[in-house]
């Protein structure tokens, strides 16, 4: 690790060095650096997986699992190796338990229809969180559509945190299944996922948890957080669009029936009839996103030997602190989610008395700074709150304190555009 840089209030973490992995940092915006908070929504990709993708499609591509040929046995190695570097970040007891798919969306259909199908019927219950993102309610609600389930709802205080009392009294009436964030892309909540895990399997339910937000922020061991399934997506870990992964139990993937049909998920077709494959390989129908595959690989590598994700996390949790503890400044401001804590990451959502969080954004851009604006596909989560949009500032591992700043300035400028 290289010494400790002005912008960096975790001390140690090496920012300078970081950045200059970013190839995007270096544009303007506005005659302005971007100042880019919307990591939320898709990271900047890390020049170690943008190189990883060119020297794979430059020299290496062919398709994988199909040749004996010297360029599909490197496309193949390359593309499993990427499921090893995967297996091995987030703690997969077996690297058959990574399977890769587009992203995390995907990820949570494949389990609402391949577990969901086969293991939910009618009058059987389901529990979601108020905070969910929509790709972690509407996979939920059409499998409800299609067997017949419920659906409750486990609420949160006015902080944003999730009401353990009230979760276990839903658990209490012994549903099939509760799919929960791990951290909340609105919030910045964490949830507090292996007690949880231990509380619905205790009352008979499989975990399902949606990633996407928390694996870019802290260090994953599926084992230790007790869950069923986690999901995750790469394009918000510095990796490619178009690759994302479902971590799940061997025993409960081998147990499911595939989701698609098609070629490289088989063990024998016949006129009669087809057996599939074993996993991950019955779950990866069609030619996948080869060269997605390997630059997320890449990008969990650069994280792992370069930072190592507890670093990450500081830096992440500093940068949060370091916004909300500006964001308390601005007249008329308020943040939704928990105060400064232990538990508390990114992203920082918030809104102005008077100003329309899209207008927040537009002036925002103005000085090249990149927001998120609207609701966040969390629209459940908005209308507990009882509003319709935040603006949101969202982290990565190259955000600095003066970015912040910028932010802070930004918002003020928004403030004398309305006349505040
Ligand atoms: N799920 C991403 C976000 O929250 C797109 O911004």
């Amino acid at each position: 690790m290289e010494q400790a840089t002005a912008n960096s209030p975790a001390g140690a973490f090496p920012i300078e060095r970081v950045r200059e992995q970013f190839p995007l940092l270096a544009r303007e915006i506005g005659g302005a650096p971007v100042a880019y908070l919307d990591s939320g929504a898709s990271s900047q990709r890390v020049l170690a997986s943008i190189e990883a993708v060119d020297d794979y499609e430059r020299r290496h591509h062919s398709n994988v699992h199909r040749g004996s040929h010297t360029l599909s046995a490197e496309a193949t190695e390359a593309y499993e190796g990427a499921r090893n570097i995967v297996a091995g970040h987030i703690g997969a007891a077996d690297r058959r338990e990574v399977l890769f798919v587009r992203n995390a969306t995907e990820a949570l259909n494949l389990v609402a229809r391949a577990w969901g199908d086969a293991n939910v019927g009618a009058g059987d219950r389901i529990v979601l969180t108020e905070m969910e993102h929509h790709s972690n309610i509407v996979p939920w609600q059409q499998l409800a559509e299609r067997v017949g389930a419920e659906i409750d709802w486990a609420p949160i205080d006015d902080d944003g945190v999730l009401d353990l009392d009230a979760l276990r009294a839903l658990l209490e009436r012994g549903p099939k299944l509760l799919a929960v964030a791990h951290v909340s892309n609105v919030l910045g909540t964490e949830n507090p996922l292996a007690e949880i895990s231990a509380m619905a399997h205790d009352a008979g339910a499989i975990v399902v948890a949606d990633g996407a937000q928390a694996a870019p922020k802290t260090a994953l061991d599926v084992a230790a957080l007790g869950v069923d399934f986690y999901a995750i997506t790469g394009h918000k870990l510095y990796g490619p669009t178009g690759i994302g992964t479902l971590w799940g139990k061997l025993d409960l993937l081998r147990a499911m029936p595939p989701f698609l049909g098609g070629g490289s998920m088989i063990r024998k077709v016949t006129r009669e009839g087809t057996t599939y494959a074993d996993v991950p390989a019955r779950f990866e129908a069609g030619t996948p996103a080869i060269a997605q595959a390997i630059g997320m690989g890449a990008a969990f590598e650069w994280l792992d030997t370069e930072l190592g994700m507890e670093a990450v996390r500081d830096h992440e949790r500093a940068m949060a602190d370091y916004t909300l503890e500006k964001l308390a400044d601005v007249p008329g401001l308020k943040v939704f989610g928990p105060p400064r804590g232990p538990e508390r990451l990114g992203p920082v959502s918030f809104e102005i008395d008077g100003i329309h969080a899209h207008d927040v954004s537009e002036i925002l851009d103005r000085h090249g700074i990149a927001v998120r604006a609207g609701h966040h596909c969390a629209q459940v989560l908005m209308d507990r709150l009882g509003i319709t949009a935040t603006a949101r500032a969202s982290f990565g591992v190259y955000t600095t304190t003066e970015e912040i700043d910028r932010l802070v300035d930004g918002l003020e400028d928004a403030r004398r555009v309305f006349g505040l």
